[in-house]
């Protein structure tokens, strides 16, 4: 697929986009609601509270959301499993011995001590850090919010002191989440250099070309069938392999 002057090649399909930007809807309305309930002395707090028409109809915004999440969370469990049992995904994002080493290469790259970064695939380790720490603190959320929602349906089964260990699971974990998805998701999405002023694969789900050799060898080699010269580096990689990268 070609633009004025820059090649691109398809990362996501519709299902995977649709799917991203589901998690990011309700994770912003579980966040802007849970968080007005633990910090509901700010007057942030308040204005939040009263723009969702009170702290009753707030807690059950909360609390669909909250379905809401189980469901994708579910979805994309079942999803990947079974594209992964019947060969339709490859198991991308499984973690491997060679992302600790990708990210000691990559450490060693910025601090100027090698000349090159890692060879990553699909997904980098970075990504995969992130993709895991959203499923299972997804389900964490999930399982902890449905113990404060249905204490006593719980604790018919299990002992009581599992609502005070749910409670702060909670929302410490939702506070770690809001952080972390501040600071180093929209970091890598907007700010930083190799994307700025915005990371569009998520919206077109094509990436470059000249991203793909240069963050993604090792899958650009395997589905262009390109190899590709030993120290890569972005533009130059992508037109010494053949293929005009602007
Ligand atoms: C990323 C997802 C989520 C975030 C960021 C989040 C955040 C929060 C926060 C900050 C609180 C306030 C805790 C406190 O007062 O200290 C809270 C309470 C609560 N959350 Fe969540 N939550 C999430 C997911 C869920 C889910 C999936 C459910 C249910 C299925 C849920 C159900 C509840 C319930 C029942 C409460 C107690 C307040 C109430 O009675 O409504 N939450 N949440």
């Amino acid at each position: 697929m070609y633009t004025a002057n820059r090649e691109y090649i398809k990362r996501f399909g519709p299902g995977r986009i649709i799917e991203h930007w589901l998690n990011a809807g309700v994770f912003v309305l579980l966040v802007i609601t849970g968080l007005a309930q633990k910090f509901h002395g700010y007057d942030i707090s308040q204005w939040i509270i009263l723009l969702f028409g009170g702290i009753d109809t707030t807690r059950v915004v909360h609390r669909y959301s909250g379905i809401a999440l189980g469901i994708l969370t579910f979805q994309h469990i079942l999803v990947a499993s079974f594209g992964i049992l019947f060969s339709r995904w490859q198991p991308s994002m499984i973690i491997h011995l060679k992302d600790f080493r990708d990210a000691v290469d990559n450490i060693r790259y910025y601090l100027g001590l090698s000349e090159h970064p890692a060879r990553c695939d699909r997904y980098d380790y970075k990504q995969k850090f992130e993709y895991w720490g959203v499923v299972i603190g997804g389900m964490l959320m999930v399982a902890t919010g449905l113990a404060l929602w249905f204490p006593t349906v719980v604790t018919r089964l299990l002992p009581g002191q599992l609502i005070p260990v749910a409670k702060a699971l909670h929302t410490n974990e939702a506070l770690l989440a809001f952080l972390v998805i501040v600071t180093w998701h929209i970091y890598n999405a907007i700010f930083s250099p190799e994307v700025l002023p915005l990371d569009t694969v998520i919206f077109t789900g094509k990436i470059s070309r000249e991203r793909m050799v240069h963050e993604h060898p090792l899958e650009y080699e395997r589905i262009t069938g390109i190899k590709l010269p030993p120290h890569h580096e972005g533009h130059a990689a992508a037109e010494e392999a053949g293929t005009p990268s602007s």
